[in-house]
């Protein structure tokens, strides 16, 4: 490199690193975002701005063909035109009419803090690259996983990038442990291969890992379900039993708190019970409904999850902050150095033989991981545990007072009495209409679509025993009876119009 390019380049890196442009674009931005906010709250905006890939990914491409030189003035307006681009094509997750996945208008101030993570670049896999991030994780850890039951001093958790992986992490733990040769031997080794008896509506990670793990999507059966949508214990004893009798090897056994499709929530002590019974690992995909840990009101629907062998829950869902925080909680310590027994001699150093109890490397997928708890801790810091509780509170009892009027319609029915935030429903056009199942199915899949492209709502489609319907979470405790009021009269509204078509 000859000086003068050295030169250029290095005055060129000086811009991009200028702390002067961070104050003054950071104050726009903060100033651009506080407003977009308040307008969302006051129901300004479309909830989706819906664009196809096809028209958003031409103007996607052309956002590279930047220019490499910018005065300081020409780069705040640069900065402000792709601010504008992103939030107005974006997806307005706190507008009070978002009210679809199982993803939160999370608590802005959550943000800051993730900003301060991720402007200082704070990382971890041992505890000197990050040492304040690694210690508020091990805190939220010891912290979270007492105020869910287990004993202090005698569990251990993680956090990972999300409740797929949080699960996956868990169930390589249970077959480490259950089958202590198969990390080093592989699962296949001569042996018959393991099955992993997981709720019939696990989410579809739970499955994924068994392809992962070495045991064969086939090898995931499904536990029976009763008439709320829960593991049947009883039948779940029988399977069990029948497993053994047939010298089937059992990784474990994955129940829901709550599952994805209507939000059961598994009676998890009749669940422990019959794993005891069959000395048989016992994991909870708690990835919803963890956060009811913080509501003396909900508390009531994840008891027993304390004697559960492991279980993961997001806090980037219930817990409001912003993704990805997943926890991963083991009831015996030692089961937290179970997943990866591996060694990375440059990394954990054998003169610091205490450092490896602190270490987040020893127990993640991941090598460098970004600081995912930054979000949770500022609010917790910030609001104590009160503010998780009134999220949970709120949003489940709007679902109640929903479900309430879906009930009193005579053209709405709920398709099951919500245990969480999660509410299964469908528009039912009068008798006179003559529209069989499939096409009643048909008409709210429309209705849906009909709804998204005019940014009026947010809400997502579902199938429930064969029946497409429409499924709301209420994820924004923003939302209120009136929001509710106009939904249904907006569904009505679009079902007349697509009816008449
Ligand atoms: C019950 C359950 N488990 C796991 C997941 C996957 O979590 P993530 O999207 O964080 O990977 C979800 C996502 O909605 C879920 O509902």
């Amino acid at each position: 490199m000859n000086p003068d390019a050295f030169d250029d380049a290095r005055s060129r890196i000086a811009a991009a690193y200028s702390p002067d442009s961070v104050r003054s674009l950071g104050t726009d931005l903060i100033e651009r975002l506080s407003s977009h906010l308040a307008e969302l709250q006051r129901r300004e905006h479309s909830v989706l701005n819906w664009a196809p890939p096809a028209d958003n990914l031409p103007v996607a491409r052309e956002t590279l063909n930047s220019q490499t030189e910018l005065s300081q003035e020409s780069l705040s307006e640069r900065f402000q035109e792709l601010i504008d681009l992103a939030i107005g094509r974006g997806h307005n997750l706190h507008h009070p009419r978002y009210i679809g996945h199982q993803v939160p208008a999370s608590i802005p101030i959550a943000g800051l803090f993730d900003a301060l993570g991720a402007i200082t670049n704070q990382v971890m896999a041992i505890y000197e690259m990050g040492p304040w991030i690694t210690s508020i994780e091990r805190a939220l850890v010891e912290r979270w996983g007492a105020e869910i039951g287990l004993t202090p001093g005698t569990f251990d958790g993680l956090v990972t990038h999300g409740g797929s992986l949080a699960n996956l992490t868990a169930l390589l733990t249970a077959r480490n442990t259950v089958f202590p040769e198969s990390w080093q031997r592989g699962v296949f080794d001569g042996k018959q291969l393991p099955v992993l008896v997981a709720h019939a509506d696990s989410h579809y990670c739970v499955t994924r890992s068994a392809g992962i793990l070495g045991i064969g999507t086939e090898n995931c059966l499904k536990a029976k379900l009763d008439q709320q949508r829960r593991i049947d214990p009883q039948a779940l004893d029988e399977q069990l039993a029948q497993l053994r009798r047939d010298n089937r090897p059992i990784l474990a056994v994955s129940a829901a708190a709550c599952a994805t499709p209507i939000g059961a929530f598994d009676q998890l002590n009749d669940i422990a019970d019959v794993c005891r019974r069959h000395d048989v690992w016992m994991h909870v995909d708690a990835a919803h409904g963890g956060a009811v840990s913080m509501s003396k009101r909900h508390r009531h629907l994840i008891a027993g999850i304390e004697r559960s062998d492991s279980f993961i829950c997001d806090a980037h869902k219930m817990m409001f902050v912003p993704a990805l925080c997943a926890f991963v909680f083991y009831r015996e310590k030692a089961h937290r150095y179970a997943a990866f027994q591996q060694d990375a001699p440059y990394l954990f150093d054998p003169s610091t033989p205490g450092m490896a109890e602190i270490d987040s490397g020893v127990s993640t997928v991941e090598c460098t991981k970004r600081a995912a708890v930054y979000g949770l801790w500022g609010v917790w810091s910030l609001f104590g545990t009160q503010i998780f509780s009134d999220l949970v509170d709120v949003t489940f009892e709007m679902t109640q007072i929903f479900n309430r009027k879906l009930e009193a319609a005579e053209d709405f029915v709920p398709l099951h009495q919500p245990q969480a935030n999660i509410q299964v429903f469908q528009y039912l056009p009068s008798a006179s209409y003559g529209l069989n199942d499939a096409e009643v199915g048909e008409l709210n899949r429309r209705i849906r679509w009909k709804l998204i492209e005019s940014g009026k709502f947010y809400i997502v489609q579902t199938h429930l025993d064969g029946r497409a319907a429409l499924r709301t979470t209420l994820m924004n405790p923003l939302t209120t009876e009136d929001d509710l009021n106009e939904l249904m009269d907006e569904v009505r509204t679009s079902a007349a119009a697509l009816l008449k078509e």
